[in-house]
Parts: C-alpha cells; structure tokens; sequence
C-alpha cells in the first residue's frame, strides 16, 4: 500500500506533544510491513536552522482567495542513515507562513493566520501528489491542521483520476478545532454550499476538525476507550452529534511506543542504564533528578514526577489543590512544562512556598524529560480527559509507577495494581475529584513502603509492551477496509 502521512508535527523534526511521537514513529512501523510511506511536514524555522541542507523536489502556487501564494516541496539532501528506505519525507516550505520560531503560537495562543497557514499545507500537499507523480492509496492525515485534506478529496480534487485514494482522520485531541471566522471559507477555495451544519459550519464559524470527522471514509482515535467517551457530550466539544452520525466508521487504536527512543536499557539521554533485573541504575537516575531539581535525595520518600502540556486537560484543577496540602505527604514533586501562564505561574509559587518538596521547571526540555522518566518512582496523570497519553506507556517501561485518572488512553492502558493477586501495572482512580485523586495517592505511599510488593508492581509494568507493531497491523486493517469498501 502506498500512504500518505499529512502531520503538523513529527519527531525528531518538531515536537510540541504526543502527535509528533506517534508521526515520528508510525510511519516507519508502516514501512516497516512493506508498505511505502509519504511523511509530509511543514518547513517551520527549527527545521531549517536543524537540517540547513534541502533538495528542491516542486513548485507549488496555491489560490488563497485572489493570491497565488508561492512555496516549495523539499526533501533533506541527506536523510538520517537510519531513516527507513520505504519512508519519504518531504517538507512544505513557505517561509512567510511557516519560518517562525514557535509551531502553532506562543503560551498556547494561535497565530492569527493558523487557519490560512494550515489551509495552504493542505492544498500543497495535494498538489504536491500531482507534482511528484505519486500513487496514493490511503491518505491519513491527523487532527485539524489537516482536516481539510479529506474535504478537498471529496471536493475540489474529486474528479481528479490522480486523487482516487480513501482517507483516515485520526483525532489525537477533540480539544483542539482548528475554529476560524467564517470569512475564511472562500480562501479555501471551497464553495459556500459546505458552509452548513451537516458539514463545515460549527456555531457560525468555519470548523476544520469538522471537516476531517464529516469528509474522512473513516475516522479513528488514539484509544478504544476515547472513541467512546467523544460520543458524549461531556468530551464531545460540541461535536459528539457529529460523531455519533459516524459511528460505524469510528475506530480506537492504541498508540505504541517507540522503545528505541524510550527504553531505559539504552536511552543516551541517561548516564545510568537500567533494566528489570537490574535495576541499580535507577536509583542514580533518581539521585540526579532529584539534585537537578534542587531538592534533597530520599530513598524513604517517592520522587513523584509529571512531564506535561501544562493546560487543563492535564488536571492542573486537581494537582493545584493537591500540592496546597503537600505537606501532609511523605513525597517529593518534580514538574517538568510549559503552556498556560496561570498555572506556570501558580506552580512556581507552589515550588517557592514548598521548597523541600516541590519543584518545577519551566520549558520544553526533552533530556530532562527522559532523565525525569527514568529518575521518578511515581508518574502522576491525573487528566481530565486523555485521548491516548504516551508518558503513562514510557513510564511502565522504566519502572515509574503511573498513577492516573480512569479516561481515555489511561484507562485502556493501566490497570490497578492489587495486592492480593500481585497483578496490575499502576494506579487509577475513576471520580474526578481531589479526593478520589488523595486518595490513591494515600494508597501509592503506602504501597511505596512495602518494597516486596512495590517491586512487584513496578516489574509488571517494565515487562508490558505496548510497541507499536501491534498498533500498525491494526492501522493496516483499517486501511484495507477503507480501500475495499
Ligand atoms: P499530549 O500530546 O497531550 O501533550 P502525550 O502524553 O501524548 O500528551 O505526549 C506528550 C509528549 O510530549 C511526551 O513525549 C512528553 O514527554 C512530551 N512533553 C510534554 N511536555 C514536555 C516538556 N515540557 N519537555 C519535554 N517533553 C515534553
Ligand atoms: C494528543 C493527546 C494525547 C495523545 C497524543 C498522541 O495530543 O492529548 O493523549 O497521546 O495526542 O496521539
């Protein structure tokens, strides 16, 4: 099969979340079956300053309303020797729109121009298709910043013989919509006959996950238990009628991991490896983090860890209250984020106030993210919601202890551990309230001083594998169904 992979973000390119590790790694999980994979990217400022040496593969002018906007197709002149030979990545670049410091805007503030910038992604990879001659079976593309690929297939390039291919939408977060003001329409080119309720219109304004979710041949998420929760108004965000239109063609698949980045065995961003059965490093890691973070080393008390998008989703509305009473736990807390300027803010103040116990850096910083995952015995993921989350899977692998609300990706992917059988990978709570969350970390701490039973329940987590080969076949089923249909 030939797939075209449409993606805003992938690593080792540009990353702001979860979405740039499942496009860094599935697509090489998809080449690795035989099937030949198109990556596209757009060219931001941090690929080019990385990568400076660029081939010029096509010249693209894109109609946005009466301009004619200029860009490129590029390639890397020299891809990584490790790159896969089924795997071709070719990058989008105009450099008005996408050479700029930051990928989506600053502190989780869009740029203005998001929806032009992603309407012009869209329509060059499509032409891209034509320019490069490509022979596309499958395309998939992947929340809003390319939810209109689906629509233009259905659309503008519908009679097209070169455009004959099936889609897949994968929403990776409902959350995040793509909403524009409605005078954007003509500049993409549609006609104002897709301006309605059934298809692109949302409260007046011009919806480009609505898009993906009404024009997809199908739909999936990130997680069984994601694509259910959507259908409800409570995770829905305005669109679970929308989804429940479509629900025989909604499917949940897990993402992987990729554990030749994740794995504790051999992560370069540590100095000291470790593994199940040999597990001395892990203590090293855990003094380092704790010293980078300024607080005290203590073998008693669990270093609780969290590396996240600080933005409420995450349940900063839980962990807040939750960290006023730290004392009354015996614990020490790392955080490692960025995003929402509130709850910086209020997570330096707590750091200040609690010194010996809480600390907080501020940034995107992935060595520190590896090292925080090797170093912490407990990985707290308290989400409101959580479509699939990745760093509850990497923890299991290097023995931190997720400790998670019952939602989305987290409940599909751990269990609670109980005593009395030995099984279970984590600990998870169903309500959320901060009692239920206090509660379970009550449980944890406790849990924590029993070291025959803490070891127990941190090896069955190290053995889980939740690599993503599982999760391709699955991509692959969809992909054949999608083409039979
Ligand atoms: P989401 O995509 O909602 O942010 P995921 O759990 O799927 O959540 O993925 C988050 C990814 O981003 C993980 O790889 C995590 O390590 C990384 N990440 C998040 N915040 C930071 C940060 N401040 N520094 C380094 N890595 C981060
Ligand atoms: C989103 C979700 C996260 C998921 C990631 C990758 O950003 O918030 O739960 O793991 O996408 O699919």
């Amino acid at each position: 099969m030939n797939i075209l992979f449409a993606v805003s973000e992938a690593t080792p390119f540009a990353k702001t979340g979860g979405l740039a590790d499942v496009a860094g790694a599935l697509p090489t999980a998809l080449a690795e079956t035989g099937d030949l994979v198109y990556l596209f990217l757009p060219l931001y400022g941090e690929i080019k300053e990385k990568y400076r040496a660029f081939t010029p593969e096509a010249e693209v002018f894109i109609p946005i309303g009466d301009r004619l906007l200029p860009g490129s197709v590029v390639s890397l002149t020299t891809p990584p020797d490790d790159q896969h030979p089924n795997l071709k990545i070719f990058f989008i670049a105009q450099d008005e729109l996408f050479d700029r410091p930051l990928l989506y805007g600053p502190n989780g503030v869009e740029y203005a121009d998001n929806g032009i910038r992603f309407i012009f992604f869209c329509r060059a990879i499509l032409d891209a298709v034509n320019l490069l001659n490509l022979d596309i079976d499958i395309y998939h593309s992947h929340d809003w910043q390319t939810g209109l690929i689906p629509v233009y297939l259905k659309t503008l390039y519908k009679n097209l013989p070169r455009y004959q291919g099936g889609s897949l939408f994968t929403i990776h977060n409902l959350g995040y919509q793509g909403i524009q003001k409605k005078d954007l329409l003509p500049l993409t080119g549609l006609d104002w006959d897709e301006f309605t309720f059934e298809r692109l219109e949302f409260f007046d304004r011009l919806n480009l996950l609505k898009g993906g979710l009404v024009y997809a041949d199908k739909l999936n998420t990130v997680s069984r238990a994601y694509s259910r929760e959507i259908l409800e108004p409570e995770f829905g965000f305005g669109l679970d009628k929308v989804l429940q239109e479509r629900r025989n063609d909604l499917y949940g698949i897990l993402n992987g991991v990729d554990y030749s980045e994740w794995d504790p065995a051999s992560d370069p961003y540590i100095d000291n490896h470790f593994q199940l059965g040999r597990m001395a490093g892990k203590k090293e890691c855990k003094k380092k983090l704790a010293q980078i973070f300024g607080l005290t080393f203590s073998e008693t008390q669990p270093l609780i860890g969290m590396v996240s998008r600080l933005v409420t989703q995450k349940g900063f509305d839980l962990i807040l209250p939750l960290l006023e009473e730290v004392t009354e736990f015996a614990a020490k807390f790392v955080f490692l984020g960025t995003g929402d300027k509130k709850i910086e803010a209020q997570l330096s103040e707590l750091s200040r106030q609690y010194p010996d116990q809480i600390a907080f850096t501020c940034g995107y910083d992935n060595r520190l993210a590896h090292l925080l995952e090797a170093g912490a015995d407990i990985f707290l993921m308290p989400s409101h919601y959580e479509p699939c989350g990745l760093n509850q899977m990497y923890s299991l692998r290097y023995g931190t202890v997720p400790l998670v609300r019952a939602t989305g990706g987290l409940d599909d992917s751990i269990t609670h551990f109980d005593p009395k059988t030995g099984s279970g990978n984590g600990f998870k709570f169903n309500d959320y309230t901060l009692s239920a969350l206090q509660e379970t970390l009550i449980e944890a701490l406790e849990l924590y001083q029993k070291p025959k039973l803490w070891h127990r329940l941190r090896a069955n987590g190290m053995r889980c594998d939740f690599s993503w080969k599982q999760s391709a076949e699955q991509y692959k089923e969809l992909y054949k169904k999608i083409i039979n249909e």
